[in-house]
């Protein structure tokens, strides 16, 4: 059996993340999407919100569950019990630090591969930071998030900008 992890931050998730995970789960017998709990970035939104928007769009996907994860990436993939980590690789600007991470991984874990998909054409130009620049800019989101998360955006968005008025 092989099961992949699928690793990310997603804050928020988009939907390169989204064509990345339907494609793994195709290919796979099961895909856990790790959530990280990042302490050096400062997310838009909570790990728990962050598991919970991720939970409610790949619901329709039988073989995908959604985990949070603190730490190494390579002890939490050992906790899965799986083998294979699946990275998207929108640029050849992002193939420096993924090969870089994927090596140091593999000298700490050598039973893990990291296998990467090429990002579809339609989402190459496409990243969370950029997502969130436009929603703070109230630009259009839809061609960018599941319309559940771009309305948890824009609400996220007018409730930060509103505390800023006050
Ligand atoms: O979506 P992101 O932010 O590009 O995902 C990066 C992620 C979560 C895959 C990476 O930061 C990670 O694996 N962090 C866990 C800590 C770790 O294992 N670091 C060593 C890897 S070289």
């Amino acid at each position: 059996m092989t099961v992949a992890v699928y690793p990310g931050s997603f804050d928020p998730v988009t939907l390169g993340h989204m064509d990345i995970i339907e494609r793994t789960a195709h290919m796979m017998d099961h895909v856990i999407v790790g959530v990280l709990k990042n302490n050096s970035k400062t997310p838009l939104f909570s790990l728990e919100e962050r598991v919970k928007m991720l939970e409610d769009i790949v619901a329709y996907l039988g073989n995908v569950e959604v985990r949070s994860f603190d730490g190494l990436l390579v002890d939490f993939v050992h906790q899965c019990n799986a083998n294979v980590v699946v990275r998207g690789l929108r640029a050849i600007t992002d193939f420096e630090y993924e090969l870089q991470m994927a090596q140091t991984n593999r000298v700490m874990a050598p039973d893990i591969d990291t296998i990467f998909l090429t990002t579809n054409l339609s989402y190459s130009y496409l990243s969370s930071t950029t997502v969130k620049e436009i929603a703070f800019f109230h630009g259009p989101l839809e061609a960018f998030l599941h319309p559940s998360v771009a309305e948890q955006v824009r609400k996220r968005v007018e409730e930060i900008q509103g505390k800023d008025t006050h």
